[in-house]
C-alpha cells in the first residue's frame, strides 16, 4: 500500500469514512462557490467535527509531507483556496456549533465552520450585534472570516475582524493545539499570539474556534443613496457627514456611475433608488441613538446639502425592507460578477484623498485596453478601499498581468496596498513586493519557517 492510501487509511479511523469525500463527492465541492464548473482537484476531502480530529490530521500530514488546503465558505477572491490536486482538503463546515453567546460579557464562542449570517442571526436573538458583515456572509464562515482578516461594509465605524477576535484556537502544522479561548479584551501577558493567525490564510495554522467579541445594536438605522458631481463633491460630503454625525455614521460605500446602472440590475426594474445619469453614487448607514440618528435627521441634513447644491439628488429608506433593498443593490457582487468574463477583481487601498485621481488614472488605462469589455467600480471609500472587477474578452496570461500593472503600478505613488482585505493567496503574490519591503517578506517567511517547517499548510499562497 502506498504513503497516501495508508495516510488516508488513517484518517478514516480518526473521521470515520461518512467524513471523507473521494471520487465524484470530491469532485462536487469545488475550489470556489462562483466555480462550480470547475471540479476540485485533491487527494480527499476531509470533514472533521471536532479539533480532537484536526489535531492528528494535521501531526499526520505533517509526517507524510501531505499538503493541506483548508475549506471554509470558499467565497476568497484570491485563489487562497485553490488545489493543484496533490493536497488534502480539510473542509470545516462540519466543525459548525455556537457554542456559547454570554450575553453579560458581550461574546460568542463559535467554531471556525459557522457561517456568518447564522451568527448574525444567533446574537440578534439575545439583543446582541455582531458588526463584521459583507455581501458573501451567507456562505462565508467564521474560519475564513479570521484567517483573511476580513473587512466589509462596516469596518469605517466598527473595524476589521482582528478587533473583534477575543480568544481563538488553532492547530499547528504537526498538530499541536494553540489555544487561548479567552473572553478578555485586555491581556498583555506577551506576545498577542493569536494575530499570527488572523489574516495569514491559513499558512501558518488552522483556525478550529474562536471568541467574538459582541457589542449592542444601535437603535435606529437609516440608510440613504446620495448622487455626486465629481470625486471632490463626495469628499467634501464625507466631510461634512463625519462632522454632523461623529460615531454615528456607520458606513459610506461609493459606487460609480456605470457600475450603479448595472448593480440595480439585479432589481429587475422595480424600486431603483436613484436614476442613473449621476457621475457618482453613495450609499451611506447611520446607526445610533434617537438624537444621533433618529427619524428625520439624515433627511435633514441632506436636505441641507442638496439646499446648498452639494449633492445632486439623495433619497432615504422608508422601511427596514427598503434598507435591506438598498444594502442588496451594493452587496450583491455576483450580480456583476455574472456579466464579466475572465474576470479580474481588485481590492486596493489608498489613501482617501487620492482616490479619485487613482480611479481616474486606472480607468483611462483600461479604456485603452481594447480586449477589456468592462470594468465595475466601487468600494468602502471612508475606509481608503476600492473595489474593481475587470472583465475581459481574452483570458490569457500576458494581457492578466497588463491589467494587474495597470491598477497595481500607481499604488507605489500613493503609498497604498494591492490588498485592502481580500488577502493575498495565489493571484496577487507576485505583486506583493509592491507594499512589502524585503525585510517585512524574510521575516514572514521567517514566521512560517518556524511555524510550519515543512511548508504543508496553504503551501505556494502569499508567499
Ligand atoms: C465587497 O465589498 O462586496 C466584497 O469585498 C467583495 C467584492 O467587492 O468583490
Ligand atoms: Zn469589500
Amino acid at each position: 500500500m502506498d504513503t497516501v492510501d495508508s495516510l488516508l487509511e488513517r484518517i478514516v479511523d480518526i473521521v470515520g469514512a461518512d467524513n471523507v469525500l473521494l471520487g465524484e463527492e470530491l469532485s462536487n465541492h469545488f475550489a470556489h462557490i462562483w466555480q462550480t464548473h470547475i471540479p476540485l482537484r485533491a487527494t480527499a476531502v476531509v470533514l472533521p467535527t471536532c479539533v480532537e480530529q484536526v489535531s492528528p490530521i494535521l501531526t499526520l500530514c505533517n509526517q507524510h509531507e501531505m499538503s493541506v488546503v483548508v475549506h471554509g465558505g470558499r467565497t476568497n477572491m484570491v485563489g487562497s483556496t485553490e488545489t493543484d490536486g496533490s493536497e488534502l482538503v480539510i473542509s470545516m463546515e462540519r466543525l459548525n456549533r455556537i457554542l456559547e453567546i454570554d450575553s453579560d460579557s458581550k461574546t460568542v464562542t463559535v467554531e471556525a465552520g459557522v457561517i456568518l449570517e447564522n451568527l448574525h442571526r444567533a446574537v440578534q436573538e439575545v439583543g446582541l450585534m455582531f458588526p463584521i458583515t459583507y455581501g458573501a456572509k451567507g456562505s462565508a464562515q467564521v474560519g475564513g472570516m479570521i484567517a483573511t482578516n476580513a473587512g466589509g461594509l462596516r469596518v469605517f465605524r466598527y473595524g476589521m475582524t482582528r478587533q473583534w477576535v477575543l480568544g481563538l484556537e488553532a492547530v499547528l502544522a504537526d498538530g499541536t493545539v494553540i489555544s487561548s479561548m479567552k473572553k478578555l479584551v485586555k491581556d498583555n501577558s506577551g506576545p498577542d499570539l493569536k494575530q499570527l493567525f488572523i489574516g495569514s490564510e491559513g499558512t501558518l495554522g488552522v483556525v478550529t474556534s474562536a471568541v467574538l467579541r459582541l457589542c449592542r445594536p444601535p437603535a435606529n438605522q437609516q440608510t440613504a443613496f446620495v448622487a455626486l458631481e465629481d470625486y471632490p463633491a463626495v469628499l467634501r460630503f464625507l466631510k461634512f457627514m463625519e462632522q454632523e454625525l461623529g460615531s454615528a455614521l456607520t458606513a459610506f460605500e461609493i459606487i460609480w456611475k456605470d457600475t450603479y446602472r448595472n448593480m440595480c440590475g439585479m432589481l429587475k426594474g422595480g424600486g431603483i433608488p436613484l436614476a442613473f445619469d449621476y457621475p457618482l453614487y453613495v450609499l451611506l448607514e447611520t446607526s445610533g441613538d434617537a438624537s444621533s440618528c433618529g427619524a428625520g435627521r439624515l433627511e435633514d441634513l441632506l436636505e441641507k446639502c442638496l439646499l446648498r447644491g452639494d449633492v445632486l439628488d439623495a433619497v432615504v429608506a422608508g422601511s427596514e425592507t427598503q434598507q435591506a433593498l438598498f444594502w442588496r443593490i451594493r452587496e450583491d457582487v455576483d450580480h456583476i460578477v455574472s456579466q464579466c468574463t475572465h474576470d479580474q477583481h481588485f481590492d486596493v487601498s489608498l489613501p482617501v484623498a487620492d482616490i479619485g485621481a487613482y480611479v481616474d488614472r486606472v480607468t483611462a488605462a483600461l479604456d485603452r485596453v481594447l480586449e477589456v469589455d468592462k470594468y465595475f467600480v466601487y468600494g468602502h471609500m471612508a475606509d481608503g478601499n476600492m473595489h474593481l472587477v475587470v472583465s475581459k474578452t481574452v483570458g490569457s496570461e500576458e494581457l492578466k498581468e497588463r491589467v494587474n500593472h495597470i491598477v497595481y503600478t500607481p499604488l507605489r505613488e500613493y503609498g497604498g496596498s494591492i490588498s485592502a482585505e481580500h488577502g493575498i493567496g495565489l493571484h496577487k503574490k507576485p505583486y506583493l513586493g509592491y507594499c512589502r519591503n524585503p525585510e517585512e517578506m524574510q521575516l514572514m517567511c521567517t514566521l512560517k519557517n518556524a511555524l510550519d517547517p515543512k511548508g504543508i499548510l496553504n503551501p505556494g499562497k502569499i508567499l
